[in-house]
């Protein structure tokens, strides 16, 4: 069971930031990672909607022995989450935007948030920024397309940068100090958010604590792997595999295959 993956799934390739975090922190363990990508953009989709896609690619990651399953989409997580605990029995590891952080730490009391429609309009996000943002303001922006070019390769094009011109907006006029990035795809943009925002502002997002929690579960279940080998890593897509071959690119022992899941 030890050495069974740890199974990931995002609307897309925009996990891999987070998916990335994970294998850092923890090197011997297996990974299976399914982008959805025939179906991104979740965060358009209703609720119903988003957790009938994640019971299916929650039944294939178990279908190939996940000891645990981390969701690194924020809208998959604010959406379903709850369920999938509810109905399966395995661990699950979700991501939230890193409301709680930025609020404690803005010196201007004024955060900005850049998610989806779907993350926003969520009961789990609302919840959470009410509890952490009563003494701070919150700037929400949505971001509309920044899913759908990072999932056709176009993460450093000019095209995405005229649109985060415009999806900054919001966020020049504020007076924001910290940006919370409540998508996965989103920090794949980051070096161009920051080139486009005033200096001070510090963009934020969780996938660091997303290895983090995804490390404490494993030891106090006793799932971690004891081998000294380094892990291997599965990458399945449902579309098309280019984007997410160039975005792992850089990551060893990994297999990037096509498939209709
Ligand atoms: N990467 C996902 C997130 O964190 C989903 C984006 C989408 O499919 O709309 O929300």
């Amino acid at each position: 069971m030890n050495g069974n993956p740890i199974g990931f799934f995002d609307s897309g390739v925009g996990g891999t930031s987070v998916w990335k975090e994970v294998i850092e922190l923890l090197p011997h363990e297996n990974t299976i990672y399914l982008a959805d990508s025939k179906h991104a953009p979740y965060g358009r989709k209703s609720k119903e909607e988003i957790i009938k896609l994640c019971i299916k690619n929650t039944e294939f990651l178990i279908s190939q022995n996940c000891k645990l399953i981390a969701v690194p989409c924020n809208t998959a997580t604010t959406n379903a989450i709850s369920y999938l605990r509810a109905h399966f029995d395995l661990p699950f590891i979700g991501i939230e935007p890193a409301i709680k952080p930025a609020a404690l730490k803005s010196d201007t009391k004024k955060i900005g948030i850049l998610a989806t429609k779907g993350t926003l309009s969520s009961k789990l996000f609302m919840d959470t920024q009410k509890e952490f943002t009563q003494h701070v303001n919150t700037i929400e922006v949505v971001g509309t397309g920044i899913v759908e070019l990072i999932e056709a390769g176009k993460k450093d094009s000019e095209e995405m940068r005229d649109l985060l011109v415009s999806i900054t907006e919001p966020f020049m006029i504020s007076g924001i100090d910290y940006l919370v990035l409540g998508c996965s795809h989103y920090p794949y943009v980051k070096e161009i958010l920051q080139e486009l925002l005033p200096t001070q502002v510090r963009i934020i997002d969780s996938g660091a604590a997303v290895a983090l929690q995804t490390a404490h579960i494993l030891k106090s279940e006793n799932l971690l792997n004891p081998t000294h080998q380094a892990g291997k890593h599965l990458l399945y897509s449902n579309l098309q595999i280019e984007t997410l071959d160039y975005l792992t690119k850089e990551i060893a022992n990994r297999e990037v295959c096509l498939l209709d899941f």
